[in-house]
């Protein structure tokens, strides 16, 4: 990242003075607060700053008692979708902050524990409605805009997600560090709004203030993908390669864009090759469930398409079985369990299930209830055309199909699931499924225009089922 994060770190004295006091009394912590929103934002290690986790070990060294820097760690934790409730060192961690927050915190900190805290919880719609509040009343706190537009993307809520932006970004002073972030995460709301020209027109802005702003090279991929700009979209990503894949946090993810360009013009080799280079290489080293997220739903894509990408492949997706009882969204769940079943690892993925099922019947959490109503049945639809039980991941998943925003994610992310259901149909026996397709290609082709594979999938279903 450049220089810049890393200027004009903000005081106890700064922060104060921004109206955004913070109860620590020591300015190494408050700085490198700072330094840790602003990399976070831009989803890029601060090299001046030791990049970002140095950045979070620092601050917490500086104080290990403050209010505010603590709650980023509860609220990035959560969000990162890395621990839930039911990991014993992170609801200690957040009952041991809540205490604190009572007996030392200021208003807005105890505000932001309580949104953070009610997150990771796994009260996930009312800790966006938390930190909605707080921009209310704060509106250049960067840390509360992007933990609600973050939140708002786990929850399915893209006018959340479009809203959280829209009511701060004229109050800002342009000179305002990162404030030409904003562009780009507005841009990412709008599109998931489907208001694609308008979004356009705000990545091109973000990225004409800072061409490394990754988020707004991820929303312009978005744009390019709803509106059957393939080429154009492949074309972009390679240009501006060198510019957004500085920022490792999304780097993983915006490759897996430009392989979904690749796959919807029929172009699989270099999607394979993508996986293999990027996508894999980077699971591996992060462990991070946003990207095995990644991997696992591009592998599956390609398979749907047809192409054989073999077990290894899959295998690259490894060390899963740790995860199997973290269930802090299930949209990681149904993407793990086809990894698991594809690997051929079927006890761990017998586990997973069954984990997922137990969670389900609880209700503390946000994530329990769309679980039982969403998840499971996605899941189980997703696994039966694993086993290529088509009509029955016909009959599993068409009459949810319209509820599975609910699970989170962006559009493009959800495709992977309506173009398993369309297959399914079309490879259905019973006509009561198959005739579905029709109706199923025309919703796909209304949220995502000019889709190529869209138009393969109606010449696969015309084949299978001529008049
Ligand atoms: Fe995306």
């Amino acid at each position: 990242m450049a220089e810049w994060c890393a200027d004009h770190l903000r005081s106890c004295a700064a922060w104060k003075e921004a109206g955004l006091e913070l109860s620590t009394t020591s300015d190494e912590n408050a700085k490198l607060l700072d330094g840790a929103i602003r990399q976070l934002v831009s989803w890029s290690d601060c090299t001046v700053l030791g990049g970002f986790h140095e950045t979070l070990v620092g601050m917490t060294a500086a104080d290990p008692d403050g209010i505010m820097s603590r709650t980023f760690i509860v609220a990035l934790t959560g969000l990162g979708t890395e621990a839930a409730a039911r990991d014993p060192t992170f609801a200690e961690s957040m009952d041991k902050l809540e205490k604190d927050a009572e007996q030392y915190g200021n208003t807005r900190e105890k505000r932001h524990v309580r949104a953070a805290v009610l997150w990771g919880r796994g009260k996930h719609h009312e800790a966006a409605d938390e930190w909605d509040r707080i921009i209310d009343d704060y509106p250049t706190d960067l840390m509360a805009v992007k933990f609600s537009h973050d939140a708002h993307f786990f929850n399915g809520n893209c006018v959340g997600k479009k809203n959280a932006v829209e009511k701060v970004i004229n109050k800002w002073d342009k000179d305002l560090p990162c404030y030409s972030y904003l562009h780009g995460m507005y841009a990412f709301g709008l599109e998931e709004c489907g208001l694609y020209g308008d979004a356009e027109k705000e990545a091109d802005l973000a990225l004409s203030l800072n061409r490394f702003d990754c988020w707004a090279s991820h929303a312009k991929a978005h744009v390019l993908e709803m509106n059957g700009r393939h080429k154009e979209g492949k074309e972009f990503m390679y240009k501006t390669e060198d510019d957004w894949r500085q920022g490792w946090m999304i780097a993983t993810h915006n490759y897996w864009h430009t392989a979904l360009f690749h796959i919807e013009i029929a172009e699989y080799e270099p999607a394979l090759e993508i996986f293999d280079r990027e996508v894999a290489n980077r699971f591996n080293r992060s462990h991070s469930l946003l990207d095995m997220v990644d991997a696992s739903s591009l592998l599956w894509r390609l398979e749907l398409e047809g192409v054989k990408v073999g077990k290894e492949r899959w295998r690259k997706i490894e060390n899963l079985g740790k995860y199997i009882d973290n269930h802090a969204i299930v949209f990681n769940d149904v993407h793990m369990g086809v990894a698991l079943y594809r690997q051929e690892e079927l006890e761990t993925e017998r586990k997973l299930r069954e984990s997922l099922e137990k969670y389900s019947s609880l209700h503390s959490e946000d994530n329990c209830q769309i679980s039982k109503l969403i998840g499971l049945p996605l899941y189980d639809g997703m696994l039966n055309y694993a086993r290529s039980e088509y009509d029955s991941a016909a009959e599993t998943m068409f009459p949810i199909r319209d509820k599975v925003v609910q699970i989170g994610g962006s559009h493009a992310q959800r495709d992977v699931f309506v173009q398993t259901l369309i297959q399914s149909c079309i490879m259905s026996k019973d006509q009561k499924n198959w005739s579905l397709t029709p109706q199923l290609l025309i919703e796909r082709e209304t949220m995502k225009h000019d889709s190529q594979l869209g138009q393969r999938l109606a010449e696969k279903f015309r084949r299978m089922h001529p008049l």
